[in-house]
């Protein structure tokens, strides 16, 4: 099991591969970025667990050299947000990134899986896809973005609602849409541990509010110095650990993330259908197979309150896609 991860020695980057190191079923992990990898590597190698670690740089084909074999490839590389900006602010400059990382991954390792976590997710998806599709190697199976952050705080912030911390490993709650601000859809009704039906109305929009703009409580709280790094890494690497334990052969692995609603062509047009709306990506619950995306679920049994925020997702997440696909189809 080969793990790679693009854009190593970051914020994310580092933490990150520090838990794919940790994940005993990765047996070989490579490390790029344009900057220290090999430095990062060298560290995380002497720590006694199974993967052989390996870090490169651009020079001497340093990514192709990380990308050849890799089964699943984790890529956080690109700029982080600073007060003030949106994710779509940083469109400018992660796109081309991810672009060409991506036009690297279709012609070294167009079967990998590959997990987008550089933003904004809800355009740099579409980026992979559009580049893999060019290139005649996509398979929507195969691409994910990482929305897993989102349920991370799901699970705090409710734990933390319900009076007991001790509960946020066990909490789950689906969240669907998309990676930004009101794309950010929490479904609080399906919660493992109901909110009490006391809860006044106001504590309620406080905690979807909480769980839609959880990034930028970190990103003022840094004051410049970034965006959410460590808890984006802890979900990374529950997310990537979970596509590895479904490519190794687990069943019934369920897990919100943002996939073309073709990878699975029953459960994506079913969720079209139910979201009355032509979209392409939608986080949605995925179950995760030996393939990849095994299938879509849908949203389930939602209240009209979620349904509203749902419908008001869907303008921003469809404007966001189409910036992804006319980047590809305009770049040369
Ligand atoms: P960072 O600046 O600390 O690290 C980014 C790394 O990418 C740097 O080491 C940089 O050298 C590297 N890089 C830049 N261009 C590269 C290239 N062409 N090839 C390889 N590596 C390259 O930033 P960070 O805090 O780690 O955040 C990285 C990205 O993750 C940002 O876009 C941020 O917005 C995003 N993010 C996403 C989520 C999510 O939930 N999906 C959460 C947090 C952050
Ligand atoms: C997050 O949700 O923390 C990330 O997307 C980083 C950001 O810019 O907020």
């Amino acid at each position: 099991m080969k793990a790679v991860v693009l854009g190593a020695a970051g914020g994310i980057g580092q933490p990150l591969s520090l838990l794919l190191k940790a994940n005993p079923a990765v047996t070989e992990l490579a490390l790029y970025d344009i900057v220290n990898a090999p430095g990062v590597a060298v560290d995380l190698s002497h720590i006694a667990t199974p993967a052989k670690v390996e870090g490169y740089l651009p020079p001497d084909d340093g990514l192709e050299k990380a990308l050849t074999g890799a089964d699943v490839i984790v890529i956080p590389a690109g700029i982080p947000r600073k007060p003030g900006m949106t994710r779509d602010d940083l469109f400018k400059i992660n796109a081309g990134i991810v672009r060409d990382l991506a036009k690297a991954i279709a012609t070294t390792a167009p079967k990998a899986f590959v997990l987008v976590i550089s933003n904004p997710v809800n355009s740099t998806v579409p980026i992979v896809a559009e580049v893999f599709k060019k290139k005649g190697v996509f398979d929507p199976k195969r691409i994910f973005g990482v929305t897993t952050l989102d349920v991370v705080r799901a699970s705090t912030f409710v734990s933390e609602i319900l009076g007991d911390r001790s509960l946020s490993p066990s909490v789950s709650v689906p969240v669907v849409g998309g990676h930004s601000g009101v794309t950010i859809v929490p479904l609080l009704s399906q919660s493992s541990h109901p909110l009490p039906s006391s809860l006044d109305a106001s504590t309620v929009d406080g905690l979807i509010n909480r769980i839609q703009f959880g990034g930028d409580e970190v990103v003022k709280a840094k004051d410049g110095a970034g965006s959410a790094t460590l808890s984006m890494a802890y979900a990374g690497a529950e997310f990537a650990g979970k596509v590895i334990r479904a490519i190794k052969g687990e069943k019934g692995i369920v897990a919100p993330t943002f996939v073309n609603l073709a990878s699975d062509k029953t459960g994506g047009d079913a969720l079209k259908k139910e979201l009355g709306k032509e979209l392409e990506y939608f986080s949605a619950p995925v179950e995760l197979g030996v393939d990849g995306v095994a299938k879509i679920n849908g949203l389930g049994k939602i209240n009209d309150a979620e349904k509203a925020l749902v419908q008001a997702a869907l303008p921003e997440l469809a404007v966001n896609i189409e910036k992804g696909v006319a980047f590809v189809e305009a770049s040369k």
